[in-house]
Parts: structure tokens; C-alpha cells; sequence
């Protein structure tokens, strides 16, 4: 690649082209990453392409494209798959890559709140690293499974999904809403993801590149009884029903009907707790039994994070602070 320029030195030409450039390149990236589930590039080359897009448009926001990678998230549902229209869009989430980072997204919420330095509670999760699915369930049962797919349409994986264990068929308990949708996130350990990787090439087949990729590609199988032979898991982190005021509220709903949720998650109330979070979780992250690539910190307050909303394929409500690639 040619050196890059600094963005304030780009003419109007040049930067035109470079986005047009990085709009091929980067819908070129998701449709290894998202449909085919065997990207070329790592995480960290990937999320320079985006950020360099996003500081392009930020610098020329009239140049923006209509198809900015911006304003979309994934890979269009592929063939094979009945096609899901989601409740509402499955967004992605802006990147943190160091403190200032995470300072500069607080100041955002604040000043968007007009909260002034008001601490604002913020829950703290693990960034699990495979594929968010959402859930639908009627009068507590599992009717429907999706993935993102392109942010608005996700591919019909109800077969698969039914196949992992940590995903209930039937919610226990006697308040559960007769409409229900959770959204989380399906993975492969990465002592499962060797085995797993063994096997195929004990039978000739080729290797997956990463937990991520071999949690993919097994849940996108059109023969669920495929997917049944696959070491699955689940972590459910979201509701798009109102169950709760808060996000800790719903992650401790879940887990009581049955929904397996990753507990390594704190209330942090301050700047200096989210950063000491994303400190411990990092010396912790090679002992755990999952995949992470990173923190994700979400404003508790769920009436606040309505209020924050969204802009173009991210909430403002959370951010995810990646670790360095692995
Ligand atoms: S919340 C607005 N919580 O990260 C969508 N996402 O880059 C945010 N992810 O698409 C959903 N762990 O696949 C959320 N604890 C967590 C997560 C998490 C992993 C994934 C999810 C999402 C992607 C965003």
C-alpha cells in the first residue's frame, strides 16, 4: 500500500477516491469475514480501514458515500438461508483503542446528556469474539434464531441454534413476556476450536483460521445435524423486550430463565474502574474459556441509553475497547 497521507493534507479529489477505494475494500473484507467466515486481514488491519474511513468522512462529511461502511454493518444474508428482517437493526460498535478513547466517550455522553461531570454508571462486559445471533421466543418458546447478516436482514439459523446447549427451547419462570427477543453471542472455546481443528484434518478437510471462524462457519450450516456434531456456546448480553430498567438488571433476568451469561461483568462508576476492568480482564484473558477481544462498557441506564440513541451503525450508549491483537 502507498504511505498515507495525513487526512488534512487530502484535496477534495483525493479524498473522494480514497473513500470510494475503502468502501470496495472494506464491503470486500466483510464478505470474507461474514459470509464465507475466512478473512484475509486480521482485526487490527481491518478496524484501521474503518477508522481511516470514518476519520475521512469526519474531515469531509458532504464527500460520504451512500455506500459508506459506515452506514452498514456485515454481509448481506447469503443464499441457502431463509431471510430474517430483524425487529430492529443489529448495530455494530464504535472502537476504543486506548484511554483517551474511552475519555473522549464519556465526554461525548455527558455533554449529549448535558449531564455536566455528572459519573454516570457503566456496566462492563467481556467482547466475546464469535457471532451475535438474536433469539426470538413466543409464550417462552425458542420460534426463531437469526444472525446479523447485513445489519437488518440476518439468515434464518433456528436449526443450528436449536443444537447448543446453553441456548433454553423453554424459559423457566412466570414473568417472562409472551413476545421475547435476545440477542448474545455464539462461540467456540479455544481448547474446542483445536480439537475441532484436529478432526477436520484427520479427515482431510481444511482448518479453521480462529475460534470465530469455526463458531461461524458451523452455525451457517444448512444441516443442523452438522452443527449438533460442533462444540457451540452462547452468551446471551442483550433484550430487546422491556424486562428491565437497567442493563444489569437484564443480564441477571436472563440468567434466571435459563440463558447462559458470562459473569465476569462489574458496575463501574468512574473513569479510573472502567480502565482498572479493562486491566484485570486483560491479565485474566488467556485463563478464560472463551475467546475476547476486548471490553465492551454500556450506559447502565437504559432509559439514558434510549435517550443517546444511535449514529450511523453505532449506539452512543456503548463503545468496545478492543485489546491488543493476539
Ligand atoms: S452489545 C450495538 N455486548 O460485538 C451492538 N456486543 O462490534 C452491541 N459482542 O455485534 C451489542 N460481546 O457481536 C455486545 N458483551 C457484548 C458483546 C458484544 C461481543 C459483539 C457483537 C456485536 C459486536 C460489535
Amino acid at each position: 500500500m502507498p504511505p498515507q497521507k495525513n487526512i488534512e493534507d487530502l484535496t477534495c479529489e483525493e479524498a473522494a477516491a480514497e473513500l470510494a477505494r475503502l468502501a470496495t475494500l472494506i464491503r470486500h473484507h466483510d464478505i470474507l469475514y461474514f459470509e464465507r467466515a475466512s478473512p484475509e486481514i486480521d482485526d487490527a488491519s481491518y478496524d484501521a480501514l474503518v477508522r481511516r474511513n470514518r476519520d475521512i468522512e469526519a474531515q469531509f462529511p458532504d464527500l460520504r458515500r451512500e455506500d459508506s461502511p459506515t452506514l452498514r454493518v456485515g454481509a448481506p444474508p447469503a443464499s441457502g438461508f431463509k431471510k430474517v428482517k430483524h425487529t430492529r437493526p443489529m448495530l455494530s460498535l464504535d472502537n476504543a483503542f486506548n484511554a483517551q478513547d474511552i475519555s473522549d466517550f464519556l465526554k461525548r455522553v455527558q455533554r449529549f446528556l448535558q449531564r455536566g461531570e455528572v459519573d454516570l454508571a457503566v456496566l462492563a462486559e467481556p467482547k466475546i469474539d464469535g457471532l451475535s445471533a438474536a433469539l426470538h421466543y413466543q409464550g417462552g418458546e425458542l420460534v426463531l434464531a437469526a444472525t446479523r447478516g447485513d445489519g437488518l436482514t440476518g439468515e434464518d439459523i433456528t436449526h443450528s441454534i436449536r443444537t447448543i446447549a446453553d441456548i433454553p427451547h423453554k424459559l423457566l419462570g412466570d414473568d417472562i413476556p409472551e413476545k421475547l427477543e435476545v440477542r448474545g453471542e455464539v462461540y467456540m472455546s479455544a481448547q474446542d476450536f483445536f480439537k475441532l481443528n484436529e478432526r477436520r484434518q484427520a479427515e482431510g478437510g481444511p482448518p479453521f483460521a480462529n475460534p470465530r471462524n469455526a463458531a461461524a462457519g458451523s452455525v451457517r450450516q444448512l444441516d443442523a445435524q452438522v452443527t449438533a456434531t460442533r462444540p457451540l456456546h452462547f452468551f446471551a448480553y442483550a433484550c430487546e423486550t422491556n424486562i428491565a430498567k437497567t442493563q444489569q438488571e437484564i443480564i441477571h433476568r436472563l440468567k434466571q430463565w435459563g440463558f447462559a451469561v458470562c459473569d465476569e461483568i462489574a458496575l463501574c462508576t468512574s473513569e479510573a474502574e472502567m480502565l482498572a476492568f479493562y486491566a484485570n480482564l486483560g491479565a485474566k484473558r488467556a485463563s478464560l474459556d472463551f475467546d475476547i477481544d476486548g471490553v465492551v462498557y454500556k450506559i447502565n441506564d437504559l432509559a439514558l441509553q434510549r435517550r443517546l440513541g444511535a449514529v450511523g451503525r453505532a449506539p452512543r450508549h456503548s463503545i468496545a475497547y478492543k485489546f491488543p491483537a493476539e
